[in-house]
């Protein structure tokens, strides 16, 4: 005879391989505490609807306050052959107090059950990347802070373009973060649902208050249909695609703290805590935690491709197909956390070099633009000022030197519009300064933009 909790009608035992194939117990009891908070909710509403006596709730609730105390203690007895989280819970309820936690079940399956314990423990997660989410961004709002006056080259095709404040170029990843941070709140609504009371697959005969669960455990609602209930896992995707996008966004500034710490580059020196150095090469010191990062974010677009894969096919309902969701939540889950905490920690310390930055503005014209506007401003049409702008670049280029370093004999031979002014409107600060339309890298809009930052920062 079997002695599996839903061994009745079998009549061997479990052989050993499909046991180690079919367990989750080994990843999934990381739930523990959203399973035990499930049935305490479950318990006091069976009470609350006469289906079990309100002492018999009252010891189950102590009960299952027992089992929590045992696994956080680390004496609770895991077994394998108990399958998952929820079987090993139950058994040792019953273990601890009697027939009684037989009971528990009623007017419940796992395939409920599972359900909500996955949105609990996904709800925390969200919770949890929305808090480092802002914490990152504030991070970025100091260094921008400090960085207001600091000028770089602005970069499209990673060539020089046009200067903007380091300020803004922090500011930008703020930006994304915030909307990284509203996307998982926007998220959390459709997570903070309960399935409680979908049984196995079509609602249940016992008088049952979905809402109830949903209330105690602190969801907004309760399901609407018991069979969607039980199968859609699209909680999880949007949840893994959040984490996908943040993990984009991460990469991103990764690239660009690998590139600024080559020395060609040099715009920043790496905190010594975040670099490694070389066995082999005394002078390296390799931009490790940057490289990690962007190198995990293949991790987090993989479980979601995985979970989409697993979903594909799925007739309704549950399917056992299912269990598969849990490992890469939780792989995408553990890689979030620990990259917001590490960018957060290596840019609080990163050192930039202001004085390289504004070396690199020399290089590559990033003031050609400044020179078309100004023939512009001078009522040339910009198609020729483009023009005549292309032709300053090439002589300056032939001359290894900037365009405001060509005299002004020299810029008239191209136009007789320009005058000694241009000199002003050629210098890089004042490119910078004048670009103060809404989201521009002028000192007024980036001021603005960290003031409008720090307010929803601030927000609750
Ligand atoms: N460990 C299972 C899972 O993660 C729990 C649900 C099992 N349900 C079932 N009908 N076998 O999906």
């Amino acid at each position: 005879m079997s002695t599996k909790m839903w061994g009745g009608r079998f009549g061997e035992g479990t052989g050993a391989l499909m046991e180690a194939y079919s367990e989750s117990v080994s990843y999934d009891r990381r739930m523990y505490r959203q399973d035990i908070a499930g049935s305490k909710a479950h318990a006091r509403m069976l009470a609350k609807r006469g289906v079990l006596a309100g002492e018999e709730a009252e010891r189950i609730v102590a009960g299952l306050d027992l089992v929590l105390e045992e696994i956080e203690s680390g004496v609770f007895p895991w077994r394998q052959e108990l399958e998952d989280v929820h079987m090993n819970i139950e058994q040792r309820l019953t273990e601890l107090i009697g027939p009684l936690g037989g009971k528990l079940h009623t007017g419940r399956s796992r395939n409920d059950q599972v359900c909500l314990d996955f949105r609990l423990y996904v709800a925390e997660s969200l919770e949890v990347w929305t808090k480092l989410l802002r914490e990152l961004a504030g991070v970025f709002v100091d260094r921008a802070a400090e960085h207001q006056e600091t000028l770089l080259p602005g970069c499209t095709h990673l060539q020089p373009a046009q200067p903007v404040s380091l300020a803004q170029h922090l500011l930008a990843y703020a930006w994304m973060l915030r909307r990284d941070c509203e996307r998982a709140e926007d998220a959390l609504k459709r997570v903070r649902v309960s399935p409680l009371g979908a049984a196995a697959l079509a609602g249940t005969t016992y008088p049952l208050d979905p809402a109830m669960v949903a209330r105690t455990v602190g969801f907004s609602h309760a399901f609407g249909n018991s069979m969607d209930a039980v199968s859609d896992r699209d909680f999880a995707l949007e949840s893994l695609f959040c984490a996908s996008v943040i993990m984009a966004h991460l990469s991103r500034f990764c690239e660009e703290i690998i590139l600024w710490a080559n020395p060609r580059f040099g715009y920043v020196a790496l905190p010594d805590a975040y670099a490694t150095g070389s066995s082999i090469m005394p002078q390296k010191k390799n931009p490790d935690a940057a490289e990690l990062m962007r190198g995990r974010v293949g991790r987090v677009y993989g479980s979601l491709m995985g979970l989409l894969t697993v979903l594909k096919g799925l007739p309704l309902t549950y399917n056992r197909d299912l269990q598969e969701d849990k490992e890469p939540f939780f792989d995408a889950d553990d890689t979030v956390r620990a990259s917001l905490r590490v960018m957060a920690g290596m840019l609080a310390e990163l050192r930039f070099r202001p004085e390289r930055m504004r070396e690199a503005l020399g290089q590559g014209f990033l003031n050609a633009t400044e020179l078309a506007d100004y023939l512009a401003a001078k009522g040339v049409p910009f198609r020729e000022a483009h023009h005549i702008t292309g032709r300053a670049v090439a002589q300056a280029e032939a001359l290894g030197i900037g365009l405001e370093q060509l005299t002004l004999e020299q810029l008239r031979v191209f136009s007789t519009a320009i005058d000694q002014d241009v000199f002003e409107a050629l210098r890089y600060e004042t490119a910078v300064a004048r670009r103060n339309g809404p989201g521009g890298t002028g000192p007024q809009s980036v001021t603005n933009q960290m003031a409008e930052l720090s307010r929803w920062l601030q927000r609750p």
